[in-house]
């Protein structure tokens, strides 16, 4: 057989922050390791983006652009990758079009190589400002579709988007399976369609949620997937990736070898264990299986948000309803998969809908702005009873949602005239305007200052 080294992304700095220590690592920690990390030869490295930025400003006191420019200094040997929520940017709602362009523009010019950009109803209209923005910064844009499962999502329904995703002109595309459900033998079916049908190299993105990812990966591997995304022992599994080390060694003198080098892997895996301890009181998981996602399919880190939350309103006893809540709604809103921002918006309705002791009787503002198109188009078709009860008459809105958005690049520069004139600084701004302002305020006077490069 021909030879086929598999190329892999670490995902230290960004999915294994937050999906084991709620996105509290810090720059100071980072910096020590990813020196040694340059060494490994890795296809990338994942460092920014989805809530690490808000991390950064609402708990961190860093700034979120200082992290890239910081983290390429130490690492001018890998290609840096961020994951970006499409329109959301790295927020939680659709940004207006000339804030989305310079966002994705800053980025690349502060240092980001490869952008993975995804929708959490998989509308591909809601990727294609930040794509073809990536494409025209001359960076790599990596096409994404979540996996998950449901009546409607289909193997057929991930080749026509990565069909879509293509046609944009993505340079590689990414299976995202944010919660662990991808089992191997569905992998194995999914990845060699995919390869029949696309030009791009193909990555697959899994958790160790169910316990499957490895073996996930394995058969992925066979059927011809390009790239996977692992993280060094001391953060794999549970909530996160599956560990590199296994993959390397598991892979060796096969076909597929890495031809990563383990005694390197082990001596850096040394320093990430080390470096963990500081964050222990973030842990957000107990490193094992939760059989409880396979049922419910609720993503690690909304299930242990979820409890506490609860566990605060002294209404933890509802949970078991609110859990068999949850599918239900679900499908109502045209089942729309578990992931940022849609998982937030399905279980604070879930969760009403139970302690009110009536189905919406209390629709928030966020369901209704879906059921409304707000959020682009769904998977499957919403309840059009409950459409018309959350709507009040308004018509449901059918074009790409960005569409309605006004520009407000300099509305946003105006208001922080005598503040800052950074464009990273009014990005910040633009994305959350009162923890920035906050955070503006408190800041060390080292990134204080026109960070433009
Ligand atoms: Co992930």
């Amino acid at each position: 057989m021909q030879k086929k080294p598999i190329k892999i992304m670490d995902t230290l700095f960004r999915d294994a922050s937050q999906s084991k220590i709620a996105t509290r690592m810090k720059l100071e920690d980072m910096l020590p390791i990813a020196g040694k990390l340059d060494k490994v030869g890795y296809h990338s490295v994942e460092m920014w983006g989805g809530a690490t930025f808000d991390s950064c400003i609402r708990y961190l006191n860093e700034d979120p652009w200082e992290r890239i420019r910081e983290l390429k200094k130490r690492m001018p040997n890998t290609k840096m990758q961020m994951v970006i929520r499409g329109q959301s940017l790295v927020g939680y709602r659709h940004y207006p079009d000339d804030v989305a362009v310079r966002f994705v523009e800053k980025a690349a010019e502060n240092g980001i190589d490869i952008f993975r950009p995804f929708d959490a109803l998989d509308d591909v209209r809601n990727l294609k400002t930040v794509i073809e923005t990536v494409k025209r910064t001359g960076k790599a844009a990596e096409g994404t579709v979540c996996y998950t499962i449901s009546p409607v999502h289909t193997t057929r329904l991930i080749l026509d988007k990565a069909r879509q995703l293509e046609d944009l002109g993505i340079d590689s595309f990414c299976l995202k399976d944010m919660a662990g459900l991808l089992d191997p033998y569905t992998a194995s079916k999914i990845i060699k369609r995919l390869k029949k049908s696309l030009a791009v190299p193909i990555h697959l993105h899994t958790h160790d949620t169910c316990g499957m990812g490895a073996m996930t990966y394995l058969k992925a591997i066979e059927a011809g997937v390009d790239i996977i995304d692992t993280v060094l022992s001391p953060f794999s599994e549970g909530t996160c990736q599956p560990p590199t080390e296994s993959l390397v060694m598991a892979l060796k003198k096969t076909p597929y070898d890495t031809g990563l080098d383990l005694s390197l892997l082990a001596d850096i895996a040394d320093d990430v264990r080390e470096m963990k301890k500081k964050y222990k009181a973030f842990e957000t998981d107990l490193g094992g299986v939760d059989s409880k996602i396979m049922v419910t399919q609720i993503p690690g880190g909304v299930m242990s948000n979820m409890t506490a939350q609860l566990r605060q309103a002294k209404a933890l006893h509802r949970l078991r309803e609110i859990l068999e809540e949850i599918p239900k709604v679900r499908k109502d809103l045209g089942y729309i998969s578990l992931v940022t921002p849609t998982s937030q918006i399905i279980v604070v309705q879930a969760t009403l809908n139970v302690l009110t002791g009536e189905r919406y009787k209390v629709i928030t503002k966020e369901t209704r702005e879906l059921l409304r198109g707000g959020y682009g188009e769904t998977p499957g078709p919403v309840d059009p009873d409950l459409q018309r009860r959350a709507l009040k008459g308004e018509h449901p809105i059918h074009c790409r949602p960005a569409d309605l958005i006004p520009n407000q690049w300099d509305q946003l520069r105006e208001e922080l005239k005598g503040i800052t004139e950074s464009e990273e600084d009014i990005l910040t701004y633009g994305l959350f305007p009162h923890v920035a302002l906050e955070f503006f305020k408190r800041r060390p006077i080292s990134s204080n200052q026109n960070p433009s490069v």
